[in-house]
């Protein structure tokens, strides 16, 4: 039996196999049971030796089970660590890395140039009340100005902000000349086409000193149309109104599509209309309590969707909101 045990062990070569061995030899049906069950008729004297050599084979199967399994489960073990072994020198698999919504680039660009001019960023709320949006910028209760902006109600008095103008107040309000602020945010409208969503975003400027010109205001948008749009672009003022500028002016950059001779791009003018500003009117400055015999100011507001579509050549301002990803992708890296 013993040999049989050895040769039975000597060909196991799975853990079932291992399993069967066990059931075979030491299991409630296996031949050490059965040799048990044989004792009774074993002669009463010899029954103590007969038992004492059944337990020591008994101790042996299963000792050399053990040793067997051990075996086993160290090839197992070595086997899953061979199979699931990483390679910490295996290339990376890539991840797609995201990229920076064009508005985004557009506005960052805009804040880099202003910013280098000595420009302090502001952010102002996007609920505003028609104090701050309309009447101390200039545009009294029934000023048809208002008719310019419809206006997004929130409640009686309260709105939407329609520019990011109320900017200039806040910053006035909190503090005194001399003042050189950018304030980029989102406005609303009750607009939407090609070219107008009911969301979009200005950039607002204001500069208020002594002896602030219109020089200033063509000075410094010269610099950002020419860090924006190439070094060769030039300026154009052209009169206009705004309620809390005067004078005010409508700015237009020379072509840069064309050179200024003419094309699709600036419907064959060769001018192309980029922003309003314009020399703070005195009211507003009288309203935040600034002397305008003392001090003047500089003014303007700049389309962030503009100058982005200008710039990458986009005409459908809502490919801008769609985040379709043919679209966003052409703006990576
Ligand atoms: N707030 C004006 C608009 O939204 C733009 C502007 C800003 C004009 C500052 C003059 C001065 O149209």
């Amino acid at each position: 039996l013993k040999e049989q045990m050895e040769a039975a062990l000597g060909s196991v070569e799975s853990k079932e196999q291992l399993g069967e061995f066990w059931q075979n030899f030491l299991g409630k049906k296996g031949s050490i049971a059965d040799l048990m069950k044989g004792l009774g008729s074993v002669p009463k004297e010899e029954r103590p030796n007969v038992g004492k050599t059944i337990n020591e084979f008994k101790n042996q199967v299963e000792a050399r089970y053990q040793e067997m399994k051990n075996k086993m489960d160290e090839l197992e073990l070595a086997a899953r660590n061979k199979s699931e072994q990483v390679d910490i020198t295996m290339p990376a698999k890539m991840r797609p890395a995201g990229g920076l919504h064009p508005l985004t680039v557009t506005e960052n660009e805009m804040i880099d140039v202003f910013a280098g001019m000595g420009f302090e960023i502001y952010d102002g709320p996007e609920i505003e009340d028609d104090d701050h949006n309309f009447t101390r910028l200039n545009v009294a209760k029934n000023h048809p100005a208002r008719d310019m902006q419809d206006t997004f109600y929130v409640a009686e008095d309260i709105l939407l902000r329609t520019h990011t103008s109320p900017g200039q107040i806040r910053v006035m309000d909190a503090k005194k000349p001399p003042i050189k602020m950018l304030a980029p945010g989102r406005v609303f409208r009750s607009d939407s086409d090609a070219t107008h969503s009911p969301m979009f975003h200005q950039m607002e400027g204001l500069v208020v000193d002594k002896k602030i010109t219109l020089c200033d205001l063509q000075g410094m948008l010269d610099k950002f149309v020419q860090a924006i749009f190439g070094s060769e672009v030039k300026t154009r003022l052209r009169p206009s109104y705004f309620p809390f500028t005067e004078p005010s002016v409508e700015v237009d950059v020379s072509c840069f599509e064309c050179g200024g001779k003419g094309c699709p791009l600036c419907k064959h003018t060769g001018w192309i209309e980029v922003l309003g500003g314009g020399i703070v009117h005195h009211k507003v400055l009288e309203n935040c309590g600034i002397d305008p015999n003392e001090y003047s100011g500089l003014a303007f507001g700049i389309g962030i969707e503009r100058i982005a579509m200008l710039k990458y050549g986009i005409n459908n301002i809502n490919l801008l909101y769609e985040n379709d990803l043919r679209f966003l992708k052409q703006f990576k890296g």
